[in-house]
């Protein structure tokens, strides 16, 4: 590149970072590898057989507890096949969301721990809850999305989590679900959890739950799947 060129790029480059401050972030966007394995783990039903494809209802959610045996996902049906994609971070980081797995490719699992303060479901309430296309949320006018209504950020997850509005900085945290002879098994995490933050803000909710935090942090090696309201009292939505 002549020097004129060089100098008039470097204006072009100059102008539109002060017009658009994220600029820089795609223009130098990066791939990053933000998977953690953990235990692989069977998903099972609360018979304890192994939870089949027929099990998980179309625009259902379903709670399970992984890779810790006290940190909650959300397990998914979408219904139509969940493509893979890219999801990008505000620091202009990027990683690549694989997309739904099962024969039609359309179950789906997240961390249910907000990525905004961590609200989570527990025993007794739950403010973040997956939305079906049936059911609008009245403060958003959203369905088919994961909304928390402690601060109302909303999540796609048939996009890998993102956050489509609100004030969580990450999207949610995407649980690697296998599926091999017709066994769902979840094998690690996706993206930036939020498991540090989550043991350190509710010690004391964990230690009265499971005994001791070393308790709460226990990796699991299965996963017992069911139905929200069966562990939840109360699903708040809004
Ligand atoms: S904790 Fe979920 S939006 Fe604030």
């Amino acid at each position: 590149m002549d020097r004129r060129k060089f100098i008039k790029s470097c204006t072009v480059i100059g102008a539109m970072s002060t017009i658009n401050p994220g600029f820089f972030n795609q223009l130098f966007a990066q791939e990053i590898n933000l998977v953690k394995k953990y235990n692989k783990a069977l998903l099972i039903k609360e018979d304890g057989t192994p939870l089949k494809e027929e099990d998980i209802k179309p625009y259902n959610y379903y709670l399970f507890f992984y890779p810790f045996v006290s940190t909650p996902c959300y397990l998914i049906n979408l219904d139509k096949e969940v493509p893979p994609c890219d999801v990008k971070l505000s620091d202009g980081s990027i990683y690549k969301f694989k997309g739904g797995v099962g024969i039609k490719k359309n179950i789906v699992a997240y961390s249910a721990i907000c990525s905004h303060q961590w609200s989570y479901p527990t025993k007794d309430y739950a403010f973040i809850n997956y939305y079906s296309p049936e059911q609008k949320s009245q403060t958003t006018n959203r369905s088919n999305v994961i909304q928390c209504c402690a601060h109302l950020s909303v999540f796609d997850p048939s996009q890998g989590g993102i956050v489509l509005e609100g004030p969580a900085p990450l999207p949610l945290a995407n649980i690697i679900l296998t599926f091999e002879d017709g066994k769902f098994y979840a094998e690690g995490v996706l993206g930036k959890d939020q498991f540090e933050e989550f043991f350190d803000n509710y010690k004391s909710d964990l230690r009265e739950q499971y005994g001791t935090t070393k308790k709460a942090k226990s990796l699991v090696e299965t996963a017992t799947v069911m139905e929200v309201g069966k562990y939840v009292k109360e699903q708040i939505k809004c």
